[in-house]
């Protein structure tokens, strides 16, 4: 960790998750301490249900986790307009056509999910190990859900950054399109910005990334909504 980042630390709201929060900062590298610790700007806190990622402070917003299964991921799936949304065209989802693709900028996993939804093989790379934990436990969860399990089972989660992930790949394994979202907005229309943005921009703050370098003529599509 660098010294702009915020302090991080893990924690378990109960013994039974005691294990998996002491594994989960040792592979993070973070300090281990009670879920009640407020001496952290982040805290990573293993619930009964969930990995959750919670902001210390009075005025913290509520926790950002991912959930596949219910919420927003289930309304998407269902009423999302599916094939002709902007983020299906975006990728060159057309009848008969179905790219694998691979989310170079996985985040919370809502694009790679809705693509996955509508029948793309997706490897998401996430170069944040926080963000990359919050993602690996939400696909666990997701696995026990009978309709959710099928769209997931197309989810594969690659940590580190995207570009050497992608070079390491033999190109017969490359992806037909490689699709980007590198940064959330900095402001909303509305005032209110959402709570999952405020915590994750303070958690990674400005990212740079230049699509031009990762074009490959001929054999690969990198597309993305900005
Ligand atoms: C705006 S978010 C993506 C949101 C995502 N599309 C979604 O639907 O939730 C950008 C994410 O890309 C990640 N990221 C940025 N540059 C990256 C890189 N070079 N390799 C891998 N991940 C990267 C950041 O850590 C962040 O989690």
């Amino acid at each position: 960790m660098t010294s702009n980042q915020p302090s991080i630390a893990v924690a378990a709201s109960s013994p039974d998750q005691d294990v998996y929060a002491a594994r989960l900062a040792e592979t993070l590298g973070c300090p281990l301490c009670s879920d009640e610790d407020e001496s952290h700007a982040l805290l990573l806190v293993k619930t009964d249900q969930r990995l959750e990622l919670r902001e210390s402070g009075k005025k913290a917003p509520g926790p950002v986790y991912i959930d596949f299964v219910s919420g927003k991921s289930a309304h998407r799936r269902r009423f999302g307009g599916g094939r002709g949304q902007p983020l299906a065209r975006a990728i060159g989802l057309k009848q008969g056509r179905t790219p694998s693709v691979l989310d170079a900028t996985a985040g919370l996993g809502r694009d790679a999910f809705v693509l996955a939804s509508l029948g793309c093989e997706v490897r998401m790379v996430e170069r944040s190990p926080v963000i990359a934990a919050l993602l690996e436990d939400a696909l666990l969860r997701a696995q026990d859900d009978p309709e959710v399990f099928i769209i997931v089972s197309r989810m594969k989660l690659l940590r580190g950054d995207a570009k050497e992930q992608l070079l390491a790949l033999p190109q017969e394994a490359w992806p037909d399109v490689v699709y980007m979202d590198p940064m959330y907005p900095h402001r909303e229309k509305s005032a209110l910005v959402k709570k999952e943005m405020r915590t994750f921009r303070h958690w990674w703050g400005m990212m740079k990334i230049v699509p031009n370098c990762w074009k490959r003529p001929g054999r690969l599509h990198v597309t993305g909504l900005w």
